[in-house]
């Protein structure tokens, strides 16, 4: 493709560089606030084919998106998934190929991921604690998870990123630890405020916290705020001339959170989401069984950000359609 892409823009001049695509809603950790149940699903669902997503994702790149975060679920327990990368990277125009993880896998698969292309790898870990970590994911796998984080810092990804989502009397106490941890370690850490969804409405207002409590003791102990860069996305950076790694704050409600929203969602049945709590989702599946619907597709698509929102409204309560983040990756 020679051609310049098309910039995706909507009405309040934002760009969508970046486009998060959840290949599955299958999960096998149950995250208190995601899938406290685990992943429960009555009939098998059909997500997206190689086919489809090869598709999807040429139509995007031809419109100028050239970052692309696998997302779920976990994305990894699709068995055809170094595929998936493998053909994202190699994709005319697309840049950048990402992953957000539970590290279920990382340790055994980081090596088979990079070769196919992947760059960038985020991993939740929501405690360094590992009978915290247990119970909140049900899962007693947290040296596994760090053996992975370990082995992709060797590997040489461009960035191995830490997700945290911040839960009262959980982690809150827990900046320390991971301060320590990103000491001589080139890792971003960054705290995600607990977001309100369809099936968490108790746990939220038991456990959401706002990500300030982290910015003043960043503060107090001589962490600095770095200048945003244009497009660089929703989180605010900090770093300390003492430590490697830095930290980032995702603080959804916060005002002005959405003023620097760079991104598109792709749920794993193809639908678009323009925004993580937008009440809608526009289906793209029918668009994507042959070659020759592709004109068809990018038109749809850049019809639709016409109809995107300026924010989000989670203040006033509005969750959107979203039961829990599993289904949308985040
Ligand atoms: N609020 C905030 N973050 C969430 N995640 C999943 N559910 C929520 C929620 N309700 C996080 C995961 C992962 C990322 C994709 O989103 O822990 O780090
Ligand atoms: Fe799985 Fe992520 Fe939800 Fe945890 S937050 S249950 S790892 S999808």
């Amino acid at each position: 493709m020679n051609k310049e892409p098309i910039k995706l823009v909507d009405n309040f001049d934002r760009t969508f560089p970046y486009l998060r695509l959840s290949v599955t809603d299958v999960c096998n950790f149950r995250c208190e606030y995601c899938l406290p149940d685990g992943y429960q699903c009555a009939e098998k669902p059909k997500f997206l084919t190689l086919m489809e997503i090869k598709r999807l994702v040429t139509a995007f790149a031809e419109l100028g998106v050239w970052k692309i975060r696998l997302t779920g679920g976990e994305p990894s327990l699709r068995r055809d998934f170094t595929e998936i990368i493998d053909l994202i990277a190699k994709t005319d125009g697309i840049k950048n190929t990402a992953l957000t993880t539970n590290g279920y896998r990382l340790k055994t698969d980081a090596q088979k991921w990079f070769d196919a292309g992947m760059r960038n790898i985020n991993v939740s870990i929501d405690s360094l604690n590992k009978e915290v970590f247990h119970k909140i994911t049900g899962h007693n796998k947290l040296e596994t998870v760090l053996e992975g984080v370990e082995k992709s810092l060797q590997i040489g990804y461009d960035s191995v990123k830490i997700n945290v989502v911040l839960l009262k009397d959980i982690n809150d106490n827990a900046l320390t630890d991971y301060i320590n941890y990103i000491k001589d370690r080139p890792i971003t850490v960054r705290f995600i405020e607990l977001m309100q969804t369809g099936d968490n409405l108790y746990y939220f207002k038991r456990r959401h916290l706002s990500a300030d409590i982290i910015r003043t003791k960043l503060l107090a102990q001589g962490w600095i705020e770095n200048i945003r860069s244009h497009g660089a996305g929703p989180a605010i950076n900090y770093t300390h001339p003492d430590i490697m790694g830095s930290i980032g704050l995702i603080a959804p409600y916060s005002k002005d959170f959405c003023q620097n929203c760079n991104r598109l969602r792709l749920t794993a049945v193809g639908d678009l989401r323009l925004c993580l709590f937008g009440d809608f989702g526009v289906p793209l599946r029918d668009l994507l069984q042959n070659d020759d619907q592709k004109e068809a597709l990018k038109r749809r698509i850049m019809k639709q950000l016409d109809y995107k929102k300026s924010s989000h409204f989670l203040i006033e309560g509005e969750t959107g359609l979203i039961p829990n983040l599993s289904a949308t990756g985040g």
